[in-house]
């Protein structure tokens, strides 16, 4: 295999975790243990986690030195005024309301602004939005651009949302039933596609004649501002801060999952300008997540945010995180593996369907894949494919799959090294040589939602 440009880490390593690969042998016994599901591998049985970048980031020295400065205060701690502060300094809301994770300040925000009946568009809906759209007895929906579903269109913002889709459907469905736009940066759901300034500013105008609030879900924001200044045209020699700042003086506020951009282990965020629904927000926060000034996190927990987010739209991180996870779609690509284009920001997406044509999509591609690659080499990745999203038509009692069927790779924050990415590429490139030899599946045990997580498979014969 070729080695190409390598990026080189702009950090050195301080503290470390051993890692193990269990032998083939041992790999066989744990994965027929865990029903052909990589969920129920413990993590000291996989070699090298490509799960999630989520949660999964290596911390930094100032962010392990803040923690050590955290005020345990109930009310008014320290490290809150300063997370406060550096969420505000990078998004220049006004209002900055702790959670425990994303999916939290997604859940506050949607009790306090959906009804029954309402919908909320999005590019598209990351699965906690979707439910949590869901749960309130709305309708999400997903307006991303066609391309988005076109896997091998070289386009640099797949992740925008087609503004003639969402024109049209404020006029059908009333603005008075939509109580919010949102919109994923960078679009996990859609292959880890940013979405462009311009883009984010026509929404924005729409939102407004329409006098629609619209938001950001915000997770991966920091590599969205990168994306902007790489490939928008006029942005290039802007600074990182200043574009985030611009991108978030577009929304009226955005939900976060910390664990992603802010380069932590737990936590989540609302931040907004609109005093109203602030107040509406902290009393369900009060309720069930905690005081305002911790919202469900520790005092040392919001100081690694805070640090986080300070480092996170430094240039010389973003340049080697991009350019780290492009560099391992670069080697698939040589091996001739079949890829979501152009690469995103946090993960590599296979074209599991495309690698394993002959196992049609009722057998699961994609899930034969993560198994295959754990067999093979302890590596561990997920399915979003068919058993991720397929479901049954209520009305035609037909199995409907979704559009893309894909494994993904996401490469947690300063975490692996070029020769762990070369282990991952090798490892694919040996089963793509042999791929005619993986069998397809069928589901042996499946739970009531959310099946990926606790299905358990048979392989077939
Ligand atoms: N929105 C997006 C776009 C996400 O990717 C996630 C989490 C969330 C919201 C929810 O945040 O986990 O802090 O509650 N994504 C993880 C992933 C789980 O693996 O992609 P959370």
């Amino acid at each position: 295999m070729k080695k190409g440009k390598m990026p080189v880490e702009p950090y050195k390593i301080k503290s470390v975790e051993p890692i193990h690969k269990p032998s083939a042998k041992e790999r066989e016994r744990i994965i027929q243990d865990a029903g052909l599901n990589i969920f129920n591998i413990p993590g000291e049985k996989i070699f090298i986690d490509l799960l999630t970048d989520s949660g999964t980031s290596a911390m930094s020295h100032n962010q392990w030195a803040g923690m050590m400065r955290g005020d345990e205060s109930y009310a008014g701690s320290q490290s809150y005024f300063r997370f406060e502060k550096s969420v505000q300094r990078i998004s220049g809301f006004k209002h900055v309301i702790p959670t425990h994770q994303g999916r939290a300040a997604e859940r506050i925000l949607f009790q306090v602004l959906l009804r029954k009946g309402d919908y909320v568009p999005n590019n598209i809906h990351f699965d906690t939005t979707q439910a949590n759209v869901k749960v309130r007895e709305a309708y999400p929906v997903n307006l991303v651009v066609d391309e988005a579903y076109n896997p091998s269109v070289q386009s640099p913002f797949k992740g925008n949302m087609d503004v003639n889709k969402l024109r049209r459907f404020i006029q059908e469905k009333g603005k008075e039933n939509i109580p919010l736009v949102m919109m994923t940066i960078t679009n996990n759901s859609g292959g880890g596609q940013p979405v462009s300034m311009a883009n984010i500013r026509e929404v924005s105008q729409i939102c407004r004649e329409a006098g629609i609030p619209f938001f950001f879900d915000a997770c991966r924001f920091a590599e969205n501002v990168y994306f902007i200044k790489k490939r928008e045209k006029g942005y290039g020699q802007k600074s990182l801060l200043n574009i985030a700042r611009e991108m978030f003086s577009y929304v009226q506020g955005v939900t976060m999952s910390a664990k992603k951009d802010a380069l932590v282990n737990i936590g989540g965020f609302i931040a907004l300008q609109d005093d109203d629904l602030v107040q509406k927000i902290k009393n369900i926060l009060i309720i069930s997540e905690g005081f305002p000034t911790y919202g469900g996190l520790a005092g040392r927990d919001m100081e690694a945010i805070s640090a986080g987010l300070d480092e996170v739209i430094e240039e010389e991180y973003l340049k080697h995180r991009i350019q780290q996870v492009h560099y391992l779609g670069k080697l698939l690509q040589e091996a001739g593996i079949p890829l979501y284009k152009p690469v995103g920001g946090h993960a590599v997406y296979i074209l599991a369907d495309q690698f394993l044509p002959h196992i049609p999509r009722h057998q699961f591609p994609g899930w034969a894949l993560t198994v295959a690659l754990y067999r093979e080499s302890g590596i561990r990745a997920v399915e979003i494919g068919g058993v991720m999203f397929a479901f049954t038509d209520p009305q035609t009692g037909k199995k409907v799959f979704p559009p893309l069927e894909m494994v993904r790779l996401a490469i947690p924050r300063r975490v692996y090294t070029a020769s762990h990415l070369h282990y991952v590429a090798e490892a694919l490139e040996k089963i793509y040589k042999k791929r005619d030899k993986i069998k397809g599946l069928k589901i042996a045990y499946e739970p009531p939602y959310l099946r990926h997580f606790t299905v358990r498979m048979k392989e077939l014969t």
